[in-house]
């Protein structure tokens, strides 16, 4: 087991790094403690420069019982190396937890600029701040460090109706959104074959829970269905995603943060697939159950619109690696985990509301007149 002390995680306000956090304090999420099992006692500094997607009400309650105390929250661009070299320093980080990333497919291919500048530049800069900064006089690491880096099945490409992405799977990836994080998979691993950079990489699919931007496509339906609106479906709605409760996912990155061998990746997955429409069939069932509606009624708004120019059909992963090696097993049943994170949407409105009043809605008015 490594010791962790000062970890740095990037993008902590977005969905994922803000259960990552919670995860790391022991504070619930959509469905109470039941996962509570990090033990983790050192500090966290959450490096986000709040783009459309970060929001820092999704870590009130971290703020009110650990802030400035185990917990610093630092608004920084992690392209911008003077300040990630300060905060390395400032903080003694041992361990990088990189989740900042721009993150949604269908903004990727509508401006792709900044998924380059983040995803790319920004890995970069914060590995080579890294490198600067852990290596010891006689040019290797310090051997308390590593640096994890988050990335997704999508650099893979898409499958047929049969087969899994593996880790030796050959990258393949069709948007600007996948491509921008399979350049950063390779300057991750690049840092570890070429500089010894104590390194370790984590691939996983779809992700579901609370805090999730309501673009992507669970939250998006929820909230829609909530409010009345038209569900988008892409296509014909038979595109298949592997979904993974956003708790699973992060205690594995935990698992492989504290266990993993440097050099390697890991594929994380939910061995669950949907195709799209018979998810949201789901959703509406359990939704209007909430609500109090009838599905028949919210069934009527499903609106087929055209299809994500180069729409990957399927993501599914073979997670075997991460169970056999570290130990890890998903704990969220999919029932359970869909049932609460549709509760954790219809509940948390003002949330909602105010992560989609600003900057988002300005966006969405400018490319999607007709939503
Ligand atoms: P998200 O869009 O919800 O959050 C991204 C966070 O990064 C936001 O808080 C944003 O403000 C911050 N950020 C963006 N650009 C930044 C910059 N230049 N400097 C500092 N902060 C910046 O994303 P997410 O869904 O939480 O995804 C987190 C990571 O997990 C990403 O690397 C993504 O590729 C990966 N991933 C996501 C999924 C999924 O289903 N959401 C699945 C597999 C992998
Ligand atoms: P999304 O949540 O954007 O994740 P990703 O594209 O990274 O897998 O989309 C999940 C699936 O849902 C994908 O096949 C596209 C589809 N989708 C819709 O049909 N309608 C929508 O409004 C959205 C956002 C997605």
């Amino acid at each position: 087991m490594r010791k962790l002390k000062n970890i740095l995680v990037t993008g902590g306000a977005g969905f994922i790094g803000s259960n990552f956090i919670h995860y790391l304090f022991g504070l619930s999420s959509a469905n109470g403690n039941l996962f509570n099992d990090a033990d983790f006692s050192g500090n966290v500094v959450n490096v986000d420069c709040l783009t459309y997607a970060g929001n820092l009400e999704s870590l009130k309650d971290v703020e009110e019982k650990f802030g400035g105390k185990r917990y610093f929250f630092e608004k920084v661009d992690i392209c911008n190396r003077p300040e990630i070299e300060r905060i390395l320093k400032q903080y003694d980080i041992d361990t990088i937890i990189h989740f900042a990333a721009e993150s949604h497919v269908d903004r990727s291919i509508l401006g792709p600029e900044t998924f380059i500048k983040t995803n790319v530049m920004g890995t970069f800069t914060l590995l080579d701040a890294a490198r600067s900064f852990w290596k010891k006089p006689d040019g290797t690491f310090r051997d308390d460090v590593l640096f994890h880096h988050i990335s997704t099945d999508e650099v893979y490409g898409s499958l047929g109706e049969t087969g899994y992405f593996t880790e030796t799977t050959p990258y393949d990836p069709r948007s600007p959104y996948s491509s921008s994080k399979a350049s950063s998979d390779h300057i991750a691993m690049a840092y570890f074959h070429t500089y010894g950079l104590p390194l370790t990489l984590s691939n996983c699919t779809n992700n579901y829970g609370p805090y999730q931007f309501p673009e992507k496509l669970l939250p998006l339906m929820i909230s829609n269905i909530r409010d009345g609106k038209p569900l988008p479906v892409y296509g014909k709605g038979d595109n298949i995603r592997d979904w993974i409760y956003v708790e699973d996912h992060n205690r594995a990155v935990w698992l492989i943060v504290n266990k993993g061998r440097t050099g390697q990746k890991y594929n994380i997955g939910g061995e669950n697939e949907w195709q799209n429409i018979k998810l949201l069939h789901k959703v509406i069932e359990l939704s209007a159950e909430k609500l109090g509606k009838p599905a028949s009624e919210i069934e009527k708004t499903i609106t087929y619109v055209k299809d994500r120019p180069g729409h990957d059909k399927r993501y599914a992963i073979d997670c075997t690696k991460i169970k056999t090696e570290l130990g890890w097993q998903r704990k969220m049943t999919f029932e359970e985990g869909l049932n609460a994170t549709v509760d954790w949407y219809l509940k948390n409105t003002e949330w909602v509301n105010h992560i989609l009043s600003g900057e988002y809605t300005k966006w969405i008015d400018a490319n999607y007149k007709s939503r």
